[in-house]
């Protein structure tokens, strides 16, 4: 048995200790569980953990759950049993609903256009974790530390981890809150570090945009409809014959003139890069490749070829650290000509005309910096974690002073450190609209906040009604971006109907006027792990009315978001959060939004791009509790950079005060070393269903007359 765990017991010796033991608690309370014949070499070190988690006790006799290990048909097996009535949720990147009890899920990372939404098939990620919620509001959370193929299932009293690998440890974390669990979660695999501000506005995408011209229309038709947004998007065709880290010399001859006129106009650009490399002599990336060995290789130790986009390819070896560091370097020359963000997709790796759309399990990885070479079977769903790891090397080497910004369409539990995620090529139909609640709340309960589907639908010609539908709710998700498939019709706001692009200017209007809020839940997901967009569940855990509802949904502690279509949601509570509109007329798609009594919510003007959103004029909406008492918090920073990590920030505090028929509200600085802003404010006093606005005053103690 080889156990590769850091022990201080007292003067007891780590090996004596470790034979011994095959459970323990780490420093940070979190239970160890041990197979017997566990080899570290198999797992370790674990792409989960941000470090290894040091074992520093042993497990407590009262902890209540425990893990039984065997073995079955060359299956490892680990087995939890749970109690009664626990609700249970996790388990990744998902189809069906939110409350996961009685689901069997399979972590096999593969490219599956046009999934179903009722389970069955396994997507694009794995995340080998699954979060429990008991009656009392106490939770659990379970990690299978194995990255091999593997089943969970989740019956009423058993969560059983079955993998085709060898035998892999378990982590159980216990907290009295599910609050407390994601912390305890971003505790032992990393915190997602601040996006760029511009990534949290709106983005336009297809595929394909072609050519350059195409392009800088469509910024304008953004600008003149007068659709507020940050990103375009340049899917494949940009490049020279799919070659990666090239531009077609026709459609996207001069790539520095398409992103100046997309910056003049107050756009950030986003272009794919995908791991498949043509294999083709004089191609410098596949020339580099060869010459450096960096393949991933056949069982016969040759560089293994797999059709893509391009034809025939080779796929680097992201297990391993100088391969990780060369394709970093790919990155510099192509972001100098203005590329803002990267798009990493067909990671899974995706293969065509493969067994399951993906290359050989016994392809080879050569692995490094103590991580053991294996087949593929191993690394197979790290694959696309490992490969954004290296992105987001390269990104940070090339523009040192800026965050960095990935959307990868793969990924494995942990993976947040490097990139954001979407949910795939989903279809253009209601039902996938109505998935995309549940989907993107389990992520955001899997450790992964930043996410969102193709709105609209990717597969498939959209309509003008679901377009309309999902822009009115898609704006509440961490990510927002209209994407759809080569071949169908257009779906962008202005494709349809003068309605239809009301509509989706309003949803977008609102999203940008909620920007400040939006930012300070991004900033809370950064240190304690709370998802940006949770379940209902998350305002009150002892509330079992809020545990299976999955239309309705928060985003953020203090708004909730109740899609046109859905009647009837559970109401956190008792019903007594607060409806209110930011319009005066109502359109019938726009969702119902809901301020939680007792919070503050910070709202700044219009404005069609993130860079033009100033916190100098804001309006904060208050709905004060029982006792006529509210407060609230606005992050503020620079929006890029690194100077925030430093301590260049501004944490106001907002608090409000009902007295008879006078409301006050004071702001106050209560943490970063950023001057606070001078400010106008306005006051919207949320209450009856509507929102009753204040003239703009200066100061940050404001009284008005209610
Ligand atoms: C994959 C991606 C999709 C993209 C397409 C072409 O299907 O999931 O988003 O548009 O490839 O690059």
């Amino acid at each position: 048995m080889t156990l590769r765990v850091s022990f201080f017991l007292g003067s007891l010796a780590v090996a004596s200790l470790a034979m011994a033991q095959t459970s323990f608690l780490t420093n940070d309370s979190v239970a160890v569980f041990y197979p017997p014949h566990y080899d570290g070499k198999q797992h370790q070190p674990s792409p989960i953990f941000e470090r290894e988690p040091v074992a520093v006790n042993q497990l407590t006799t009262d902890w209540p759950l425990h893990v039984s290990f065997s073995q079955k048909n060359g299956h490892s097996i680990a087995k939890i049993d749970i109690e009664d009535d626990v609700d249970l949720y996790g388990t990744g990147e998902v189809t069906g609903p939110l409350r996961r009890n009685g689901r069997t899920i399979e972590l096999w990372n593969i490219d599956t256009p046009a999934y179903g939404v009722d389970g069955g098939s396994h997507l694009y990620q794995s995340h080998p974790w699954v979060m429990g919620l008991r009656k009392n509001g106490t939770a659990f959370g379970i990690i299978a530390d194995n990255t091999w193929r593997q089943k969970i299932t989740t019956d009423d009293h058993l969560v059983t981890f079955d993998s085709e690998g060898p035998a892999f440890r378990v982590f159980i974390i216990e907290r009295e809150s599910p609050q407390a669990l994601m912390q305890a979660l971003v505790n032992l695999t990393g915190k997602m570090s601040l996006p760029p501000l511009w990534s949290l506005g709106y983005h336009q995408c297809r595929h394909t945009y072609y050519p350059d011209g195409k392009v800088m229309e469509i910024a304008d038709q953004l600008r003149r409809h007068r659709i507020p947004s940050d990103v375009i998007w340049m899917d494949i065709d940009y490049m020279d014959g799919y070659r990666i880290f090239t531009f077609d010399p026709k459609g996207f001859e001069n790539p520095n003139r398409l992103n100046d006129y997309l910056h003049q106009h107050s756009f950030k650009t986003v272009y794919m890069i995908d791991p498949g490399v043509k294999v083709e002599k004089g191609y410098f990336v596949d020339d580099q490749g060869t010459a450096g060995d960096y393949w991933v290789k056949d069982r016969n130790g040759k560089a293994f070829e797999g059709n893509v986009w391009p034809g025939a390819c080779h796929f680097p070896d992201f297990t391993r650290p100088e391969v990780r560091t060369w394709w970093a370097t790919l990155y510099k020359d192509f972001m100098a000509k203005g590329v803002d963000g990267v798009w990493n997709d067909m990671n899974e790796p995706a293969v065509f005309g493969q067994h399951e759309n993906t290359m050989p399990g016994d392809n080879q990885h050569k692995g490094g910096d103590g991580l053991t070479s294996g087949s593929h079977l191993r690394f197979h769903n790290v694959f696309g974690l490992n490969m954004v790891r290296a992105s987001r090397q390269g990104l940070l080497l090339a523009n040192p002073q800026k965050r960095p910004f990935i959307l990868s369409r793969s990924n494995f539990l942990g993976g947040h450190r490097y990139a954001a995620t979407w949910t795939g090529d989903n279809l253009s139909a209601p039902d996938h609209m109505e998935l995309s609640i549940p989907m993107s709340l389990t992520l955001g309960l899997s450790g992964q906040p930043f996410n969102g589907p193709d709105i609209g639908g990717f597969c498939e010609n959209s309509n003008a009604e679901l377009v309309a539908q999902w822009t009115a709710i898609g704006v509440y998700f961490p990510f927002v971006r209209n994407h759809n498939t080569k071949g169908t019709i257009p779906q962008e706001p202005w494709a349809f109907t003068q309605k239809v692009l009301d509509v989706c200017r309003t949803a977008i209007n609102r999203r940008y006027m909620l920007m400040p809020y939006i930012y300070t839940c991004f900033r809370e997901a950064s240190i304690n792990g709370m998802p940006v967009m949770r379940p209902l569940f998350m305002n009150d855990s002892k509330d079992l009315s809020l545990r299976k509802e999955d239309r309705a949904f928060l985003l953020g502690p203090n708004l909730m978001v109740r899609p046109q279509w859905a009647a009837d949601v559970a109401q956190p509570d008792g019903g007594s959060w607060q409806s209110f509109s930011l319009e005066d007329h109502a359109d019938g798609y726009q969702a119902e939004l809901r301020q939680r009594p007792g919070s503050i919510i910070p709202l700044a003007n219009l404005a069609q791009s993130t860079a033009e959103i100033r916190t100098d004029s804001l309006t904060l909406l208050v709905c004060v509790d029982r006792d006529g008492l509210a407060k609230g918090q606005l992050y503020e920073d620079e929006g890029d950079g690194f100077d925030y990590q430093k301590g260049l920030y501004c944490l106001t505090e907002m608090k409000a005060i009902k007295e008879k028929k006078q409301l006050k509200v004071t702001l106050c600085q209560k943490d970063g070393l950023m001057a606070p802003t001078e400010r106008k404010i306005r006051i919207g006093y949320v209450h009856g269903g509507k929102v009753k606005y204040s003239h703009w005053k200066t100061g940050n103690e404001i009284t008005i007359s209610l």
